[in-house]
């Protein structure tokens, strides 16, 4: 495939993430490869030599956002056309629909696959040469070796210790995006989590679509599931919070349950998705779990943590599903009580089984569907943090407010805490006592300015 118009080699670059946090910590990944090169990030995507879109494909409208997104930077071109900024689509947008976007969206110069981003910098030089760069394998763990290995930080890192999926419930394109199932090993992550520790992390998010499927041998030679490597992280001095997402209700094993009992840093927030409340509908997902052992496995983690706060993920109008499926669904999230929750209409995907299922379910049902789940949703997500009021605990203050001098960071249940204490900094740990609470939010009076 040729272009015929040499760029300029990028001197700037911004990269725009969409969809989950395996994205993001790609995304952040690739921005170090670029400064290593000594390219220079900046904030406004007009001002960059080299715009990347590192995109989703999991539902219909995330995918159409990237080819709006391609068409307003190609609005904003430059005369000169070797000053034209190259456009890269990296992602699961990239990895779906290949080559195809290229022809779509003319003005792409590279597409490159969620595992094939180590190979970035050369691709960028390819383009600039005018030919236009294409690589959508999928070899694994190559681009973990390939990347730098000094990794600078925030206060709160993800670290990808999982890929790909293996589950192929009958909604999603993950599996097709992302590949099987794959564990990155012990020594790496270990290695990587002290680096971000050094680069300041005090908090870790561990992320795989399928985190709780990580396994693999310890130093000694050991199996080890996700809990074993959670009990090594937890012995990192500096390292203050550990979280991981997201979960297969199936990976839930006992050591990892028991985790949350007895894992002095492991918070007490875990997201389970379940999708649905209707066996039937389970079914025809895939899920490979019920509603009840679903249940169960909560119960499990709450007898071992009493203030756990569960989130999870659900879909309404999946094909087939009646108004007595969707009742369950209502039932089911009547009975956890969940501290926060994503939900989605059902979005049929090209290449999946669902797509082609009998029975599509209407927009207009969906909608009320929707509405009706989030209403109660949200009153859930209200009441678990009213009920945290008068609890006193740690924050991490990860990031500025919007007023001037506050502060917001997490509590242990993952809810945002807004701080207004003069004199604190992004990366304190403070402890305070929760005297607020509103849907999305809780603030908090600072005990101690500096806790744990
Ligand atoms: N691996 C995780 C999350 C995968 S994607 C899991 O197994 O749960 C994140 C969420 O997007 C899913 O949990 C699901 O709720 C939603 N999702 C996936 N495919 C979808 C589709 N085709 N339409 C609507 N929502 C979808
Ligand atoms: Fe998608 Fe199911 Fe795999 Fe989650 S478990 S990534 S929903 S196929
Ligand atoms: Fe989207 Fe790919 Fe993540 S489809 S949700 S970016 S794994």
């Amino acid at each position: 495939m040729s272009k015929d118009s040499p760029k300029k080699l990028p001197k700037t670059f911004f990269v725009k993430n969409y969809g989950c946090q395996m994205n993001v910590y790609d995304g952040e990944r690739m921005a170090e490869q670029f400064t290593d090169q000594g390219m220079e990030a900046v904030d406004d995507k007009s001002q960059a030599d080299l715009v990347v879109l590192n995109t989703c494909h999991i539902r219909e409208k995330a995918a159409e956002k990237v080819y709006s997104e391609i068409g307003r930077i190609g609005k904003n071109r430059r005369k000169d056309k070797s000053e034209q900024p190259m456009i890269a689509v990296a992602g699961c947008v990239a990895q779906a629909e290949g080559a195809e976007i290229s022809k779509r969206s003319p003005s792409v110069d590279i597409v490159v696959g969620p595992q094939a981003y180590h190979n970035l910098p050369e691709m960028v030089a390819q383009a600039s040469g005018g030919k236009r760069a294409v690589d959508l394998d999928l070899p694994g763990l190559d681009k973990f070796d390939a990347l730098p290995k000094q990794r600078k930080s925030g206060p709160t890192a993800f670290l990808t210790v999982q890929e790909g999926c293996d589950k192929f419930c009958t909604y999603c394109v993950v599996p097709y995006t992302r590949g099987a199932e794959i564990s990155r090993s012990w020594s790496a992550l270990i290695d990587e989590a002290k680096r971000l520790v050094d680069g300041g992390a005090k908090e870790i998010t561990l992320l795989g679509q399928n985190v709780n499927a990580w396994n693999g041998e310890d130093n000694k030679g050991n199996m080890q599931g996700l809990d074993g490597l959670i009990r090594a992280l937890n012995r990192i001095d500096g390292l203050h919070r550990i979280r991981y997402m997201t979960s297969h209700p199936n990976d839930m094993t006992d050591g990892l349950i028991n985790a949350h009992g007895d894992v002095e840093k492991l918070m007490p927030y875990l997201h389970l998705p379940v999708q649905a409340g209707s066996d039937r509908i389970l079914k025809a997902m895939n899920r490979s779990h019920s509603r009840d052992s679903y249940l169960r496995i909560l119960d499990r983690v709450r007898a071992v943590r009493p203030d756990i706060a569960f989130s999870g993920d659900f879909i309404v109008g999946f094909p087939g599903e009646s108004d007595a499926d969707f009742e369950d669904t209502m039932s089911l999230v009547a009975e956890v009580k969940y501290a926060a929750a994503y939900s989605f209409k059902y979005s049929p995907r090209p290449g999946t089984p669902a797509a082609v299922m009998d029975d599509q379910i209407s927009p207009s049902v969906m909608a009320l569907r929707l509405e009706r789940l989030q209403a109660l949703l949200g009153k859930h997500q209200l009441e678990f943090n009213e009920e945290a009021v008068g609890r006193t605990c740690d924050v991490l203050l990860e990031r500025k407010g919007k007023f001037d001098g506050q502060l917001i960071g997490k509590t242990p249940w993952l809810q945002s805490a807004h701080i207004d204490v003069p004199g604190l900094e992004i990366g304190d740990m403070v402890r305070v006592e929760l005297n607020e609470a509103g849907y999305s939010s809780v603030t908090g009076k600072v005990l101690m300015k500096e806790a744990a």
